[in-house]
């Protein structure tokens, strides 16, 4: 989202199973120190889907250990746009931003991981695709901005990923689950 969204210190409230928006679950590990997990909203936009880019984004999410809570793709509603960028509507390149943005399908999804907020910010990359490094997902596919598009959103702060979710999802669509016996197994020998 814009940069008018706070980048604030991240921050959130408690909340209980299924609820929705970027909640901070207090997580006890055996013997080690108390996590907080946060969720964060990220959307694959029109190019990115166009490109087949929606499995890498996965892919990377995944890899760096967090969890998906929540996924669909959907042509994106005027009104869901106009909330999601009510704080860029003055910029000259809103009309432009939401026309792209409708242009086709996006994947939306929420993921959940300690400071999954921030990260998430660093692995897509700066918003400028020249200013993009290489290894983050902009810098490794974006183009340009305004022309191509910048393939991925994602989440500023905590309080902007709150709003987001809620905008994007029911919160019967978020789903809670936890990890059983297949997680991280070792295959055998
Ligand atoms: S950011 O991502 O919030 O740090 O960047 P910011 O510069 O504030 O941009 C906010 C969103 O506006 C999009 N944007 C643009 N779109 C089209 N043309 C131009 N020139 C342009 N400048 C910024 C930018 O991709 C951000 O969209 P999201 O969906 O949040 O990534």
């Amino acid at each position: 989202m814009g940069s008018l969204c706070a980048r604030a210190a991240l921050r959130g409230s408690l909340c209980g199973a299924g609820a929705p928006g970027p909640c901070l679950l207090p997580r006890h590990s055996s013997g080690g120190p108390s996590q907080t997990q946060e969720r964060t909203l990220v959307a694959v936009k029109p190019d990115g889907v166009q490109r087949r880019l929606v499995g890498d984004v996965i892919r990377r999410f995944e890899r760096r250990g967090f969890k998906l809570v929540g996924m669909k793709m959907l042509q994106a509603p005027e009104s869901v746009l106009a909330q999601h960028y009510q704080d860029l509507r003055r910029e000259p390149f809103y009309p432009g931003l939401v026309s792209y943005m409708s242009s086709g399908p996006v994947v939306a999804m929420v993921w959940q991981g300690h400071n999954v907020v921030r990260t998430s910010r660093a692995m897509i990359g700066d918003t400028d695709s020249a200013a993009a490094a290489p290894g983050t997902i902009r810098g490794d596919f974006s183009i340009h901005i305004s022309r191509s598009g910048n393939v991925i959103h994602a989440s500023d702060s905590v309080e902007g990923a709150q709003r987001e979710i809620r905008l994007w999802f029911q919160s019967g669509e978020l789903v809670d689950w936890t990890d059983g016996d297949h997680h991280a197994s070792i295959p055998p020998a």
